[in-house]
């Protein structure tokens, strides 16, 4: 019986700590379609650094079917968009040097994956953060909250 209780609280203590750092690391699949897997996610202020993965899952080609991952304020998320249309492809749809921008990946196409890494310095624990896609005629489809926690 003892054993057993031990094993129960190895296990339990093994899950607690995968979801804790499910929290720093982020995995988001996008297709050909136009949608974010996951609507909704949480990190914690006290990760230091978040790491996001997009990965694409579809087939159609980056100038067709693109997307990204931008991470601003709730406020600031529209004009972002809209800099970013003008901005370009070749500036991955994110308009250069906004510092409104507070992460953003590159554009990616089926079959492509790509990472990045940013500080949680900037983001306010209860604050309101959005994601969204910036590739044209996405953003106002393609958008989650990111929800800050202490
Ligand atoms: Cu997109």
């Amino acid at each position: 019986m003892k054993i057993i209780m031990k094993i129960v609280a190895i296990l339990s203590l093994a899950l607690f700590s995968q979801l804790a750092a499910a929290a720093c690391s982020l995995d988001v699949e996008v297709g050909d379609a136009l949608t974010f897997s996951q609507t909704q996610l949480a990190v914690e202020k006290s990760c230091g650094n978040v790491t996001l993965n997009l990965k694409h899952t579809g087939k159609l080609a980056a100038s067709v079917m693109g997307h990204n991952w931008v991470l601003t304020k709730d406020s600031d998320a529209n004009d972002v968009a809209a800099k970013g249309l003008a901005a370009g492809l070749g500036n991955n749809y994110v308009p250069a040097g906004d510092t409104r921008v507070i992460a953003a990946t590159k554009i990616i196409g089926g079959g492509q994956a790509t990472s990045i890494s940013f500080s949680t310095d900037s983001l306010t624990a209860g604050g309101k953060y959005l994601y969204v896609c910036t590739f044209p005629g996405h953003s106002f489809v393609m958008r989650g909250t990111l929800i800050v926690e202490a």
